[in-house]
């Protein structure tokens, strides 16, 4: 297993802000899975709870109710959060809570009874990173059918990857936007040395061009325009490690503000359909960048109680002439702000975020559930047409579109798959029925023939 540093993720700031909101889309599924649950004290559990968000938001959802429930939530051992803590004992009001320490893949030697339900959510890209790539999360998928109950749930939510069929398509992107330029060219040739990711194939090379000519990705001048064409996924990978990088220096203070990023003032709509917000944010005392920055910032900006808003889009204009700034600093080795993108490259620019399309994990998550499931025949599929959801990120695309020639959908990924015993053909041709609008004719093959072993 390649290394899952605890002391990278275990920062205070890390699981109880940085990756701590939403709680009610994650608790979308699983409470959806209890709904279903007909027994009388389900068993929940959750892998991975970070700052414990679902765990409120289900302790939220199931106040009032007269059934109980019983969580167990399955954590690394050393990873400790504060708002988990907070979150478990407000779980009590509705059921029992239990914390016990280990990894996915061990889940069947960590649980002593079977689970009604398994949540995972931003799990499986971590499994992917840190525990052994495709053989990791393929392990962990054979381990589902022993530790869920039959009729169980496995509640998957993870970083939506692409709406092709595969990651490895080639296809060419244009970049102008100098912060895009210099981030690719800090982040990329170090993601595909140091990171651990699926593209090592002939077909999988980078290959950026400049001015016509090919240029080596680490040596992109900021100021012309790249035309890059490599694997969709590995564009993915850098437009989602953009974002993630662009949160991190914001909470940094580095550029000098920051905004707020959640609660209520994150979610200032001017227009929620086109993603347009206001953007609330406080100065910080970073004082490498150039005054007329800031004096820009409040130019366009009005004060509002303690702090000051202003329009999304000009916020995220700002933002990017002051992270194309901060990168070239870092670059040319300016000390502070060289520590702020080394905390977030070591401690993220190596994770995977997007390692199968909905296609592929549908189909990967019922092969090796059906392929570990000899002695008793079943799969895990989703069973009706709403168990596959995907979440558009409003604001997020907004930018993305407005800053790339080809921008990739932001968005969640989430899917409720159900335990069916084999032999029950008719849950079984529903849920044939509710993957063949995500699933390819292949996939669907390969679905059908780990459902008839032998033939
Ligand atoms: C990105 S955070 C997601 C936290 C939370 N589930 C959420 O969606 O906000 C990943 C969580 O999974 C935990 N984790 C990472 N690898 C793990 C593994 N192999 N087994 C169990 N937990 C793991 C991390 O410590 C962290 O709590």
């Amino acid at each position: 297993m390649s290394l899952f540093a605890t002391d990278r993720k275990t920062d205070p700031g890390y699981l109880d802000a940085a990756a701590n909101g939403r709680g009610d889309e994650k608790a979308l599924l699983p409470h959806r899975a209890l709904r279903r649950t007909g027994t009388t004290r389900p068993h929940l559990v959750e892998i991975g709870p970070g700052g414990g968000a679902a765990v409120t938001a289900l302790a939220t959802a199931l106040r009032g109710q007269d059934r109980r429930v019983d969580l167990t939530l399955i954590e690394v051992p050393g990873v400790v959060s504060d708002s988990l803590n907070r979150a478990m004992e407000g779980f009590s009001d509705v059921g029992s809570c239990t914390l016990l320490r280990g990894h996915a893949n061990g889940i069947d030697r960590l649980l002593d009874r079977p689970a009604h339900i398994i949540s995972a959510s931003a799990l499986l890209h971590e499994v992917y990173s840190y525990g052994g790539g495709y053989a990791g999360i393929h392990a962990f998928m054979r381990t589902l059918p022993a530790v869920l109950t039959e009729g169980g749930f496995f509640a998957y939510r993870d970083v939506y990857a692409v709406g092709g069929p595969s990651l490895h398509e080639r296809v060419t992107h244009a970049y102008d936007s100098p912060a895009w330029l210099q981030f690719i060219r800090l982040f990329a040739p170090r993601y595909l040395s140091e990171g651990i990711h699926p593209y090592h194939h002939a077909q999988d090379e980078l290959v950026a061009r400049q001015d016509s000519a090919i240029v080596a990705v680490g040596e992109l001048d900021r100021r012309t325009c790249a035309v890059v064409r490599a694997p969709v996924g590995l564009l993915r990978e850098i437009q989602r490690h953009y974002i993630t990088f662009r949160d991190h220096a914001w909470r940094s203070g580095a550029l000098g503000f920051v905004p707020v990023l959640d609660g209520q003032p994150a979610a200032d709509w001017l227009d929620t359909a086109s993603g347009h917000k206001r953007v609330h944010y406080t100065l910080t005392g970073a004082d490498w960048l150039p005054r007329s920055q800031r004096a820009m910032l409040l130019a366009v900006s009005e004060p509002y109680a303690d702090h000051y808003v202003v329009d999304g889009d000009i916020f995220d204009e700002c933002t990017d002439i002051a992270l194309a700034a901060f990168l070239t600093a870092a670059e040319r080795g300016d000390t502070a702000c060289a520590k702020v993108w080394e905390a977030w490259a070591t401690r993220e620019g190596r994770e995977t975020y997007a390692y199968l399309t909905l296609d592929e994990l549908i189909t990967a998550v019922a092969v090796h559930s059906a392929d570990a499931a000899r002695e008793h025949p079943s799969v895990l599929l989703p069973a009706q047409d709403g168990d596959i959801v995907l979440r558009r990120r409003g604001y997020y695309n907004r930018y993305l579109a407005k800053r790339l020639a080809n921008p990739l959908t932001d968005a969640k990924q989430m899917v409720l798959f159900s335990h069916i015993d084999t032999a029950d053909s008719e849950k079984l041709g529903q849920a044939l029925a509710a993957i063949r609008g995500t699933c390819g004719k292949h996939s669907l093959a390969r679905v059908y023939a780990a459902l008839t072993p032998g033939g």
